[in-house]
Formats: C-alpha cells, sequence, structure tokens
C-alpha cells in the first residue's frame, strides 16, 4: 500500500492540484463527542496556476512540520498569492500563521463570518491588510485557473465556506462532506469501506445544521463536480455525486406527507406515578385535532431510536420523578441527544412526581430552555400519587402544548421563568 504519512511528499490529486495534508491515524475521539476507528486526516490542497499558487486550508498545529514538507515539494513560498481557509477550526488553522509568515504575499480568503471571528484564534493584527472577505459569486483568479466561493455557513461552524476550482471542477468543501476516517491511500476508490464514517460524522456534526446542509446542497448542486476534495478523510473522486446525494437523503425530512403537528411524550416511573400523569399529558393532547401524540416509556428504550422522531417532531414533553433532587439518568440521557438535531424554537415542557423536594420538572424546563426550546406552559408536579386536580392538570399540560403547536393556544400564559 502507497503510504502517503510515510513520506513527506506532496500527493498528486489532479495535474496542478496536490494533497499536503497530514495524517492523524492514532487519533480515537474528536471534539470529545466524536469517535474515530482508525484516526483521521486533515487534508490541505495546493493549486497551481499560470500566476500562482493556491493553498486551500492547512492542517492541526502539530502537524505543521509534514505540512510544510509536503508544500514545499510542490511549490516555493513566494509563488503562493493565495490562502484559502475554508474553516477556522484549529485543526485546519493550526498552521496558517506560519503559513502567512512563509508566504508574505499571499492574500487570505475568507467568509465574512471568519473575517470577524479569527482575532478570537491568534494575533491577526501583522496580517490584518491581507485577509479578504469573500461571499458566494466571488471569485478569484490563479491565471489559468479560478476559484470561486460559496458561503455555506454553520457546516458546523458560522464561517464554513466552500471552494470551487472551475476549470477541474474541483470542490473543497471544508468538513461538509468529509469523514475521520485515515486511510493512506488517500481516495474514495483505493481506501478501505468509510460509509460508516461518513454517516457518522455526518449524524454527529451536520445533523443539528441539518437546513444549513440542504442550502449547501442547493447551492453546490448546480456545480459541473467532478471531484469532492473535503478537509478530512478520503478524497472523493470516483462519483462524487454519490456521496452529495447521500447528504440529500440523509437531511431529508423523515416524515412523508405529514400534514398534523407531532408531539411526543417522553417518561419514566418508579411506582407508577408519572406514567399516569404521562397519560393524562397525553390524552390532553389528543383532544386538540391536527396533532399526533405519541407515548414512550424510555425505562426500556435506547435513546438513539428516538433521535430520528425528535428531530421531525413539533412538540416534546418530558415526565421524570425526582429521586436525590434531581431528575433521573435516563431523562438527562434522553436531553443530552437532543444536541443532536436542531430543537431550537420547538415546544418543551415537563411534569412528574416527587416524594418531597420535586426539582426534576424545573430542572428539566430549564434544560429545555437553554436548548433553544420554547417552553410555554407551566410544568406539573405531583406530590407521591397525583390527585385527580393534579391529573386534571396534567391534561391540561397536554392540551395547552397541543394547542400552542396548531396556533391555538388559550390566552397566553406568561413564563416568568424564561423572562429571567
Ligand atoms: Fe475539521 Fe470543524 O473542523
Amino acid at each position: 500500500m502507497p503510504h502517503a504519512g510515510a513520506s513527506h511528499n506532496a500527493v498528486t490529486v489532479l495535474p496542478g492540484v496536490h494533497w499536503v495534508g497530514a495524517l492523524d491515524p492514532d487519533l480515537r475521539s474528536f471534539d470529545i463527542i466524536l469517535r474515530t476507528a482508525n484516526g483521521t486526516s486533515y487534508n490541505a490542497y495546493a493549486v497551481r496556476g499560470s500566476q500562482g499558487v493556491a493553498v486551500i486550508d492547512t492542517v492541526k498545529e502539530m502537524y505543521a512540520g509534514t505540512f510544510f514538507r509536503r508544500l514545499e515539494s510542490v511549490a516555493r513560498y513566494e509563488e503562493i498569492t493565495t490562502i484559502v481557509l475554508n474553516h477556522l477550526e484549529p485543526d485546519h488553522s493550526g498552521a496558517l500563521p506560519e503559513l502567512m509568515e512563509r508566504a508574505p504575499k499571499a492574500k487570505l480568503y475568507v467568509s465574512p463570518q471568519a473575517r470577524n471571528m479569527m482575532k478570537g484564534l491568534f494575533d491577526t493584527g501583522p496580517v490584518e491588510h491581507r485577509i479578504i472577505p469573500v461571499n458566494t459569486g466571488d471569485r478569484i483568479s490563479l491565471g489559468d485557473r479560478s476559484l470561486r466561493f460559496f458561503n455555506t455557513p454553520y457546516l458546523h461552524w458560522p464561517d464554513t465556506q466552500c471552494t470551487f476550482l472551475e476549470q477541474d471542477g474541483v470542490l473543497f468543501s471544508g468538513d461538509f462532506l468529509g469523514c475521520h476516517f485515515c486511510d493512506a491511500r488517500l481516495f474514495n476508490d483505493a481506501v478501505g469501506d468509510f460509509r460508516f464514517s461518513f454517516d457518522y460524522y455526518y449524524s454527529h456534526i451536520m445533523r443539528p445544521f441539518r437546513d444549513h446542509v440542504r442550502h449547501a446542497l442547493d447551492l453546490i448542486q448546480p456545480l459541473p463536480i467532478s471531484l469532492v476534495a473535503p478537509a478530512h478523510g478520503p478524497i472523493l473522486r470516483e462519483s462524487p455525486l454519490d456521496y452529495v446525494q447521500r447528504y440529500r437523503t440523509l437531511s431529508a425530512s423523515n416524515l412523508h406527507g405529514a400534514e398534523s403537528k407531532t408531539l411526543l411524550v417522553f417518561y419514566i416511573s418508579s411506582y407508577g406515578s408519572t406514567r399516569r400523569m404521562a397519560e393524562f399529558v397525553a390524552a390532553g393532547a389528543e383532544q386538540v385535532d391536527g396533532v399526533r401524540v405519541s407515548l414512550y416509556d424510555i425505562e426500556g428504550s435506547e435513546t438513539a431510536p428516538f433521535v430520528d422522531l425528535i428531530e421531525e417532531a413539533d412538540g416534546l414533553v418530558f415526565g421524570s420523578p425526582t429521586i436525590n433532587g434531581d431528575a433521573v439518568k435516563p431523562v438527562w440521557d434522553m436531553l443530552s441527544s437532543l444536541t443532536l438535531v436542531n430543537v431550537k424554537g420547538k415546544l418543551g415542557a415537563a411534569f412528574g412526581s416527587y416524594g418531597w423536594s420535586g426539582e426534576a420538572v424545573p430542572m428539566v424546563e430549564d434544560r429545555l430552555r437553554r436548548l433553544k426550546l420554547r417552553v410555554p406552559v407551566a410544568g406539573v408536579r405531583a406530590r407521591l400519587i397525583p390527585t385527580p386536580e393534579e391529573l386534571a392538570q396534567c391534561r391540561e399540560l397536554g392540551r395547552q402544548s397541543a394547542l400552542h403547536l396548531v396556533g391555538k393556544a388559550d390566552a397566553r400564559v406568561i413564563d416568568m421563568a424564561a423572562l429571567g
């Protein structure tokens, strides 16, 4: 197997287009939340035009030496007129300050959002005048080759952009369409099967920004793409549009033709009290036309299968008993899974029984608010066994929540806690 990691030469992608990145085969977790089975790569590229060389992205700082050696094997620093940074995160910007020093003629092209964020990452003072913000449709010329920019924010930071090498149909896509998969053979038609890694990366990095993924796909799909060069993982030269289409599928709505609003009621119960409350919440919601209500006991379930449902749902209601002054772990696990999808603006609510304190309901409500759900209906707590009045409150919690979903809520309930 050719081992790019063992040599310090650049790897030819196309004539005049080289991979000058670094392999990190020993990495096992990335950004704390992502696991990698065999490491990752930090892909950077050099593009030679008749009037200059462009460098697209750099690498994590600890791999700067490898990056510069590879770059030096295909270009001299005085030839570099253009540096493009598609994404500021340190795994791509780690060698940027030194590259700016080594290539003093180069201008740096970034998104307007990146322009604003850069100061937070390194001292831009000495190179301020060389940083040029670019937006969708802007082009720069390398002579016989040109780069065109596409502003594609939130893939997965606000600053992200894609860059298209027009004459060759190469899309430098940043994290978008990438994955954490390390294989020195570099190209998708040569490396091992990485489909699991591609989907895993989407679901953990891109999925919370599904609307932005669709926006980016709309921007790039009209392009005559012949190769996708992402910032991590294999370079997609065989059937690159299959991967674009895979993102289209992964970011599509899972519900087909759903006209009604959906409300999910999750609960867990020690002695049946919270379960009884959940049943009344669900029954109250079912009174409202146009709302489809689902009731789930999370005690017997893994969290992962619910993520698709949560992503599509309009409202989420959580029932938890209070044990030792806290909501119970399966409920926190479920709440933690909400970060995998975009829940901003969904309706949230909470209820639960308790023995002597009852912190679970306000804690869950607080968590929902911090995740940017709206919590327009006050939660219901019941001490030990819920009374008929408390069950009626649960029914009303469900009904009011459902009415909010269909835009027919009763007189507005002022959520004092949310005002604070
Ligand atoms: Fe690969 Fe978001 O950095």
